[in-house]
């Protein structure tokens, strides 16, 4: 290695994972322009799991799409682990692995199949596409099932699926938009571990999420969202904490009650709603 390829190495390694300045996304049509993200900045540290919460509408998915280089970024920057999405979107793309809210998988296919093909895709010979393919079958506990074809599996088999091609090349950060919504509480608990399994191995972990609970069972930190703007920043347990001194309360509020009042809403029915005025 060269004393610049260290020195680039070593800037690398120090690098935080997502690092995010002033992003500003307007969609402009013949409805007029949306201000769907107006002004967000995220720090990530490389090793963290960080929720990214918000109600439907808020920017989550807009926001993840221009990180990973998919949207383009109306004004403000952002790297991940260190390279500039808009300046070297492919040097970027090869840190990231992204899982996005609407799987794309070919139900023609066997889970093998497909990730195998993605192994190919990123330049892997076939022997080395099938070893990788093994692993994540294994990491994501779909070997049984890796020689049927994908229209078979349950919801939770293709989120699981999607999760470990999202993970073939290794990628530094993992992005997952909404990875348990739709599925039922079993299914769910399993993505957990599996999410827990792939940042213990040292991915980064950008997770966007409408359940509270899983923020607070898997994010280290988190940032809530609304309206494009962050509302809320910090562990689970300082946005509680606040909470509790800022009101007055006798015992620490859920991270539920963080969320409704960071957003202006309430609960009905278990269902949420905007409070009106
Ligand atoms: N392609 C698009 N064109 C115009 N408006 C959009 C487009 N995609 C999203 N929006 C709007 O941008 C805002 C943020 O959307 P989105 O990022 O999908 O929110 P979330 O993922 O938090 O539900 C919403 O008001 C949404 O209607
Ligand atoms: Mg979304």
């Amino acid at each position: 290695m060269t004393d610049l390829a260290r020195a680039r190495a070593a800037e690398a390694a120090q690098a935080p994972a997502i690092d995010a300045v002033g992003l500003v996304k307007q969609y402009g049509g013949r409805g007029g322009v949306v201000d769907a993200v107006r002004g967000v900045d995220l720090r990530v540290e490389a090793g963290e799991v960080f929720g990214f919460l918000g109600p439907n509408g808020a920017g989550k998915s807009t926001t993840v799409r221009m990180l990973t280089t998919l949207l383009s970024i109306t004004s403000g920057s952002a790297s991940v682990a260190g390279v500039d999405v808009s300046a070297n979107p492919d040097a970027a793309r090869r840190k990231m692995g992204v899982a996005l809210q609407e799987a794309g998988l070919d139900p023609r296919q066997t889970g093998r199949e497909l990730l195998i093909l993605q192994g190919r895709l990123f330049n892997f010979s076939m022997s080395q596409a099938k070893d990788r393919a093994q692993e994540l079958l294994e990491l994501v506990e779909l070997t049984d099932a890796a020689d049927r074809r994908i229209k078979g599996y349950s919801g939770g088999m293709k989120r699981r699926l999607d999760l470990a091609s999202a993970l073939v090349h290794e990628p530094e950060v993992l992005f997952l938009d909404e990875p348990t919504t739709g599925l039922d509480p079993a299914s769910r608990l399993t993505v957990w571990d599996e999410v827990r399994r792939i940042n213990e191995r040292g991915t980064t972990v950008f997770l966007t999420t409408q359940y509270l609970e899983e923020a607070d069972q898997l994010c280290g930190r988190l940032a809530i969202i609304d309206g494009g703007l962050i509302v809320r920043e910090g562990t689970p347990i300082e946005l509680k904490r606040e909470l509790r001194e800022r009101l007055g309360l006798a015992s620490d509020p859920t991270l539920d009650d963080v969320f409704l009042d960071a957003t202006g809403r309430t609960r009905i029915a278990g269902d949420v709603r905007e409070v009106s005025a």
